[in-house]
């Protein structure tokens, strides 16, 4: 977006240097910059290029959590951080994010998915959260595509009216102006080759350009994230779950909701676009779909809304997932350096977590304090004799 400074520079070009310009680095910059401070992104290629680009951008705890934890606690506040920030992105930079709650349809295809969901329904319900039990010949009254003979031939279907989306790059477009017009700087194109250390302090980061200096740095390069971590000798223990999807057109019956089975998801967007997704590939760092992402997603979609035959398909996607061993975010300081701040391995829930992500991490930059609900989700927690393995 911007040109480099001229030359390498011992004096700072920021007062946070963030690496990565998916939605974790672009929301962590962009309340920084509300906040005030001057900030500095780099991106290796362009924003959005990752899991961020990839996302359906489903707004969706309820559908994902088996129990209730700490984590579904985090997720919970993460959706309702949404709607506020897209009205006024709305009104700041005049970009529509598409966030909506749509509710989302999760069926079930047997009995042991059945009793499986009626569990998640009464827990939830019990927390005061909205979930409906429909039985099959109720699913056509949610979702009309699957009236008739396909509700009849799945065992039923939780319904979550609170779950929503939004439209994942659009997002981070979004949080990246509103962040420009506060002046936070964006490179595009620029590559982050290493982080640079004096003594037991982060002073910046190498690009090919040179090095550039600032007293904060923020890492948030999602799958590649471990390997700049490594430059100055600590273990970050993020590694990628691809996912494929395939954006599809409906031309005249459009889903009106989004409806998850076990194994896949049919997101309609509001310009018709309908994302279908997701495969889960542990361990690919290749970006390229593939044809037998493409077998398994539609045959895992022909499965259970027979009318997805008629949507005509515009185009197949990758993204590489940043997942932690145990599937939790890493965000806090770095172990050992107080100045290198960790916002990565999101797994699933990068755009449901981005904007509360960013803000925390703000205010963790500015007090110096970290919010409570975050702590079981420090990077600490891989430390060898950590007393506490796990969230
Ligand atoms: N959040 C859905 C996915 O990662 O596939």
């Amino acid at each position: 977006m911007q040109s480099l400074p001229n030359r390498p520079t011992a004096e700072p070009v920021a007062d946070v240097l963030i690496i990565g310009g998916g939605v974790i680095g672009c929301s962590i910059a962009y309340h920084l910059s509300l906040a005030g401070s001057r900030v500095l992104l780099l991106e290796r290629e362009h924003l959005a290029v990752g899991a961020s680009g990839v996302s359906a951008g489903m707004l969706a705890p309820q559908v994902e959590a088996p129990f209730d934890d700490a984590f579904f606690a985090l997720t919970l506040r993460g959706r309702a951080e949404h709607a506020p920030l897209a009205q006024t992105l709305l009104e700041d930079v005049g970009l529509d994010v598409e966030c909506r709650a749509t509710g989302i349809l999760r069926v079930a295809r047997d009995e042991a998915e059945r009793v499986e969901l009626q569990r998640r329904q009464r827990w939830q319900t019990a927390r005061g959260l909205r979930a409906e039990w429909l039985e099959p010949n109720e699913l056509g009254d949610c979702e009309p595509l699957l009236a008739g003979a396909a509700g009849r031939l799945l065992a039923g279907g939780l319904w979550l009216p609170d779950e929503g989306q939004v439209r994942s790059p659009r997002l981070v477009q979004a949080l990246a102006a509103a962040s420009v017009k506060r002046g936070a700087r964006l490179l595009e194109g620029t590559w982050a080759v290493s982080l640079e250390t004096e003594g037991d302090r982060i002073v910046g980061v190498r690009t090919p350009a040179g090095a550039l200096h600032a007293p904060m740095v923020v890492l948030a390069a999602g799958v590649w994230s471990k390997d700049l971590a490594r430059t100055v000798g600590l273990e970050v223990p993020v590694g990628p779950v691809k996912g494929q999807v395939i954006t599809l057109r409906a031309l005249n019956r459009f889903p009106c909701h989004v409806v998850w089975t076990g194994e896949c998801y049919v997101v309609p967007k509001v310009d018709g676009q309908v994302i279908l997704g997701a495969t889960e590939e542990d361990g690919n760092y290749d970006r390229r779909p593939t044809l037998a992402g493409l077998g398994m997603l539609a045959e895992a979609a022909l499965e259970f809304l027979p009318w997805a035959g008629q949507f005509t398909v515009e185009g197949m996607w990758a993204g590489l997932r940043p997942a932690a061993p145990d599937r939790y975010p890493i965000v806090g300081r770095a172990p050992g350096y107080d100045n290198l701040i960790l916002a990565t391995a999101h797994f699933r829930n990068g755009v449901l977590l981005g904007p509360l992500t960013g803000r925390w991490v703000a205010d963790l930059i500015r007090t110096g304090t970290l919010a409570p609900e975050l702590a079981p989700f420090s990077p600490e927690r891989f430390q060898t004799g950590s007393a506490d393995a796990s969230p």
